[in-house]
């Protein structure tokens, strides 16, 4: 058992908090709070217990030093000072001397935020790497440190497993609670067990379809995952977002043929093109060069629909289509209704698909929310999450010297 927040002795102590504040933000402001009011058990334990407070998050991928303006924590700090209702000190520079003493000067129930871990990643990849050099200086600003990124959570970086080596450490409600749900729900989930993944790219989620597959009765696939097992199959996607690495197309190809019945891919798509203004249906055999798959149609979603109903125990990450714009958003709203009306267990997972919940109105349909989306499906699939696996056992804290 993983020593808990809530069995630490934290009274007066300068703690450092690693949350998930990897949050929307669009023009300057945060767009869905979710995360952060998830946060906010662990951060209001802490003020009473009179803490001094060093909160840490990553937001976005920094590869540029352009990167870094388009992804500061600033809108974070403002949106939290509106939850707390209180001021949240800011530090623009992590490892500069200047941190270090708004760290040491912090006021019992005082909280300090620290600039993006992932400004470290420019020039050399000081965070998304792990780095102890970096995470003993981090572990300096602190005496405790609280793991409380579940989202973070399948990510070996500094701020996650490095500084827990030099602190005594514990989970967070909010990492100990989402656990505690997905254990419940999914780790011996009652059967037929369906997942359903949209998203981007293909190639990072390779691994996590790998190891689900003998685990699931059915993976359900859309966006850009869908496109790619698509094209593995010979059909054109035309210039929807795929997979061009013809090592990963032949491992798709190689996973349809071992679990041919557990796959449900689209039958139809709806496109937009360069030649119509109107988006329109088309079966997934007619795509042509032009088009770019933007939603699933009407058959893909009474094929996915009857799957889901069927179902007893549903995770689903990720939207069907692009629902942030209006034409595209039919689909994701009808799996969400299939969702919501299945007898089945349904596990939300993930930031965006939260936003997605949130955007279209169902927030009151599910009770199961993860934050994460990466960590819950990996750790559904049975990866020990390297987040955790920091953590220390109860009774059992020993760390590195300062
Ligand atoms: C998430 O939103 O899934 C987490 O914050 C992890 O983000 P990452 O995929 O950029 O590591």
């Amino acid at each position: 058992m993983k020593q808990l927040l809530s069995n630490m002795y934290v009274k007066n102590k300068k703690v450092i908090v690693r949350c998930d504040f990897n949050v929307p933000i669009k023009n300057g402001n945060v767009i869905d709070e979710t995360k952060i009011i998830k946060s906010l058990e662990t951060i209001n334990y802490l003020i009473k217990e009179n803490c001094k407070i060093i909160i840490l998050s990553h937001l976005g991928r920094i590869k540029t030093e352009e990167d870094k303006a388009l992804n500061t924590l600033m809108p974070v700090k403002n949106s939290l000072e509106k939850l707390l209702n209180k001021e949240i000190k800011f530090a623009p520079d992590i490892l500069s001397e200047e941190t270090q003493n708004l760290a040491n000067n912090l006021q019992p129930g005082e909280i300090l935020l620290l600039e993006n871990t992932r400004y470290l990643d420019v020039p050399e990849q000081k965070e998304s790497t792990l780095n102890l050099d970096v995470a003993k200086k981090l572990a300096s600003l602190g005496e405790i440190f609280v793991f409380d990124a579940f989202a973070s959570a399948h990510r070996a970086h500094t701020s996650v497993v490095g500084i827990p080596k030099f602190l005594p450490n514990c989970m967070g409600f909010l990492v100990a609670k989402e656990i505690n749900m997905l254990d419940k729900t999914i780790k011996d989930p009652e059967k037929p067990f369906t997942v359903i993944m949209g998203g981007a790219k293909v190639d990072d989620k390779l691994k996590i379809i790998t190891n689900l597959l003998p685990k699931c009765d059915h993976l359900l696939v859309s966006g850009g995952i869908a496109n790619s097992f698509l094209s593995a199959l010979g059909l054109d996607v035309g210039k929807s977002l795929k997979t061009s690495n013809n090592d990963i197309i032949a491992d798709l190809k190689q996973l349809m043929l071992t679990y041919k019945t557990k796959f449900a891919l689209p039958l139809d798509a709806v496109i937009e093109s360069t030649y119509n203004e109107m988006p329109m249906i088309k079966a997934i055999n007619k795509i042509e060069p032009d088009d770019i798959i933007k939603d699933i149609g009407s058959k893909t979603i009474k094929k996915y629909s009857t799957i889901i109903n069927e179902s007893k125990t549903i995770f689903i990450n990720g939207t069907v289509g692009i629902y942030e714009e209006k034409e595209f958003r039919n689909g994701t709203i009808e799996i969400f209704n299939a969702l919501k009306n299945s007898p089945a267990e349904v596990i939300i997972g993930g930031g965006d698909t939260i936003s997605a919940i949130n955007a279209l109105g169902f927030t009151d349909n599910f009770k199961n929310i993860s934050s994460g989306g990466g960590a819950a499906l990996e750790y559904i699939a049975g990866t020990n999450l390297p987040g955790i696996a920091a953590i220390s056992e109860e009774d059992n804290i020993e760390v590195l010297d300062l």
